[in-house]
């Protein structure tokens, strides 16, 4: 199975990129310190799919959040990963499809999508290059 790389020096606090991953859309957002916050304050326990934000990034870089960009409800693309799109009501991202939205840790807040944009293998090479697959 083939590996993609993504330079990430270019991708400010606050922004979103998508990338291509076995044809997929794949999300690399840089979190600010306020959406770190916010991913950090919502109860686990209220959540359809319950992961903390720690569960789902490295240890060390838990502002690089790195997901699939398809909606886990139809497989849409969802928006928030360029200028000026829609982030829906939790700021994460949000599915036009059907109307899921998704927190700052792309979790499933609210909507017909049963489970969190999902988080692919991947790994740093260096502090500027994430290997994903
Ligand atoms: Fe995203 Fe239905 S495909 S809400």
């Amino acid at each position: 199975a083939s590996s993609t790389e993504v330079d990430i020096s270019a991708i400010q606090p606050g922004q979103a990129i998508k990338a291509i991953f076995r044809k997929q859309p794949v999300f690399v957002r840089n979190l600010t310190p306020k959406e770190i916050k916010e991913a950090n304050a919502v109860d686990v326990s209220t959540l359809r799919d319950p992961q903390t934000l720690e569960e789902r990034t490295k240890e060390g870089k838990e502002n690089w959040l790195i997901t699939m960009g398809v909606c886990t409800h139809l497989g849409c693309v969802p928006l928030g990963a360029g200028e000026g799109e829609n982030r829906g009501e939790f700021g994460g991202y949000f599915c036009p499809c059907h109307g899921s939205s998704y927190d700052t840790a792309a979790r499933i807040r609210k909507g017909p999508a049963p489970k969190n944009l999902e988080v692919p293998e991947y790994e740093f090479t260096s502090d500027t290059v994430v290997k994903i697959g």
